[in-house]
């Protein structure tokens, strides 16, 4: 539905889109997420027509759209402040994009009475936009973008401006309807969680560059950089070396001591192999685990921080590494700082990141 080839955009020395090749699918809710800066907004502009890129080439449903102006193309961009008229009616707003296509009246009122009701604002036609709260703006912001039908749907941190509750609902809203409407989508965020829970697909950008992008499963359980790994969910990444031996075993040994770690074997090792291990795969206890599918290591508390469901423990190693070990404050004992307790998990569960 969406294919950009090559795309390259440049503010003075600032790469801000640097190389860029990206397929969204019919229907597929995408998302680009990514740290502030690293060019989501400028490629949304690229993907709407408001920004010309340098190089590259958009194909939206077959059709080479890189020269055409944005009113031209079969996008709405759903801008991040709203952009709404706040001397207009929530009905003049969404009208206008209509009025400005020369759609007649009667047409215009209906569509306009349509799009209210996907967004769940009916009755609210005659509201000024001043009004009304941050979370119907967005609302007003969203079927001013639907009204106009787009092929695709492109939409720049829509949720930012939203309370944390509020943003939670809102993002639920967006994707059912996104889902029932079969709207292709483009949805930006800087927000991993937002990313994971409403995405067919992820594309992670860093610095002008799409870093890597699948599901959302497929991001977060084989992260390919340490980027990734970071970025998306929490992690414990650990420096060492990687051994094999014969039998089709492999283990890491901990930096700076000879803690040895039972991992699955990889092929093509970089140079500087680091360990990922997700806090959640990791159990802590007060005995040792001596079960031979498991990694077990004893450990120190260090820290604990207490955020009401979970607590999460910072561990210390015998090599001094630190992780991160979340747990259910409802599931087991509560530890002290300074406790000598065990880590375990499943040798599956490491992942090593090849550079
Ligand atoms: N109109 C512009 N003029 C100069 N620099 C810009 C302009 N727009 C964006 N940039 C720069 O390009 C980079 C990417 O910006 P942007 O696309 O807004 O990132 P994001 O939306 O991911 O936060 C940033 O370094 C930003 O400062
Ligand atoms: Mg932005």
């Amino acid at each position: 539905m969406v294919k950009l080839e090559g795309i390259h955009k440049t503010f003075g020395k600032v790469k801000a889109v640097d190389g860029v090749n990206l397929q969204v699918k019919k229907g597929e809710m995408l998302c680009l997420l990514g740290p502030s800066g690293c060019g989501k907004t400028t490629l949304l502009r690229i993907l709407s027509g408001f920004e010309q890129p340098e190089e590259g080439k958009i194909i939206m449903s077959d059709k080479d759209v890189t020269k055409l102006p944005p009113d031209k193309r079969p996008t709405s961009l759903v801008f991040q402040s709203y952009a709404l008229f706040p001397h207009m009616t929530v009905y003049e707003n969404i009208a206008y994009g209509l009025r400005v296509k020369k759609i007649p009246s009667k047409e215009i009122q209906k569509l306009v009475i349509d799009a209210l009701e996907m967004v769940g604002l009916s009755g609210l036609e005659e509201r000024s936009i001043r009004q009304l709260s941050g979370g119907q703006q967005q609302r007003v912001a969203l079927a001013r973008g639907l009204v106009m039908k787009p092929a695709v749907l492109l939409l720049d941190e829509p949720l930012s401006n939203l309370d944390a509750k509020l943003r939670v609902e809102t993002r639920i809203q967006i994707r059912d309807l996104q889902r029932t409407l079969g709207i292709t989508s483009i949805f930006v965020t800087h927000d991993q969680e937002e990313a994971l829970t409403i995405s067919d697909r992820i594309a992670v950008m860093n610095k002008g560059k799409i870093i890597q992008i699948g599901t959302p499963e497929e991001i977060y359980n084989h992260p390919n950089s340490e980027f990734v790994a970071d970025f998306i969910g929490k992690s414990n990444i650990l420096d060492g070396s990687y051994k094999s031996d014969m039998d089709g075993k492999a283990n890491f040994v901990l930096s700076n001591s000879t803690i040895s770690i039972q991992i699955l074997p990889v092929e093509n090792i970089g140079d500087q192999p680091r360990l990922i291990l997700r806090p959640e795969q990791i159990q802590i206890s007060e005995e040792v685990n001596t079960n031979p599918q498991v990694n077990c290591l004893p450990a120190i508390v260090e820290h604990i921080t207490f955020l009401g469901e979970m607590i999460y423990y910072h561990v210390r190693l015998e090599n001094d590494a630190r992780l991160l070990v979340p747990v259910y404050y409802a599931s087991t004992r509560r530890y002290k700082e300074g406790d000598q307790i065990y880590i375990s998990w499943d040798i599956n569960a490491g992942k090593i990141l090849v550079k």
